[in-house]
């Protein structure tokens, strides 16, 4: 089963027009400058997507959001509709980041809702799950994980419209990381849960992506395992040298 690895780097809340366009420019001339076997996208904050989308011109990079409303348009103050981000060229939008389902309280069910909602305007969603530190403890990992990717992925969902990814909460920012077997067990789990969802084919095509303190260093480790197709980056995508070196040392 060929899957093409997958590079994404999500900005969080970083990036100002000057700074985001540079980093932006810097990722599109170093993606450009070898060939590459992965596919690379960055998810700026939304104030900057039109900037950024002008600063990846001519570059394999494709431009994500990090969160959308699930209605096309009409009274939701402050929202952003899946059918605006598909205006502004964004290619993905990141949805239930665990930033979101902390800070906002999304549910799996509000995910599925934006995620049938992003693929009805065109976009790809790279859906996150991803268990917490007391969860682990408890040994719930699989049961968290699985009952987020049954709630969270629409059962339309394809490979071709939909990227998973695993985040655990306790790694995110933390420099912790699982070991790689407890990241490829996890896969290998949510590729099985994917399955009874979406039916074996798309999920055997369907990428899982690792995040959580990726970095230069643990890249080569993580992200050649037979079930992880590649990475969500946060911190270190903040870095183009970073985020480069993390591809490079990922095989991309
Ligand atoms: P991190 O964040 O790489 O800074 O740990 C990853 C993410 O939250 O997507």
């Amino acid at each position: 089963m060929v899957r093409k690895m997958m590079i994404a780097g999500n900005w969080k809340m970083n990036g100002l027009s000057t700074d985001g366009v540079a980093l932006a420019k810097e990722v599109a001339a170093a993606v450009k400058a070898k060939k590459r076997v992965c596919e690379f996208a960055v998810c700026p904050p939304f104030t900057i997507l039109a900037a950024v989308k002008k600063a990846l011109r001519g570059a394999k990079v494709a431009l994500g959001a990090q969160d959308c409303h699930f209605d096309e348009k009409g009274a939701h103050t402050g929202d952003i509709s899946p059918l605006m981000l598909a205006d502004v060229g964004c290619a993905y939008v990141i949805l239930g980041h665990s930033e979101r389902r902390a800070d906002h309280g999304e549910s799996n069910e509000l995910v599925c809702r934006k995620a049938e909602a992003a693929h009805k305007a065109g976009l790809k969603t790279i859906i996150c799950i991803g268990e917490t530190l007391a969860q682990r403890e408890r040994g719930e990992t699989i049961d968290v994980c699985s009952e987020q990717i049954l709630g969270s992925v629409p059962a339309t969902a394809t490979a071709a419209d939909t990227v998973i990814a695993y985040e655990p909460v306790w790694a995110i920012g933390t420099g912790k990381t699982p070991t790689a077997q407890d990241v490829e067990d996890v896969h290998a789990a949510v590729r099985k849960v994917l399955a009874k969802k979406i039916g074996k084919a798309q999920a055997g095509k369907m990428r899982i992506l690792y995040g959580g303190s990726v970095k230069p260093a643990n890249a080569k480790e993580l992200l050649n395992l037979p079930d992880v197709d590649g990475a969500l980056v946060g911190g270190a995508s903040l870095k183009a040298a970073d985020f480069m070196a993390i591809a490079d040392n990922a095989g991309c």
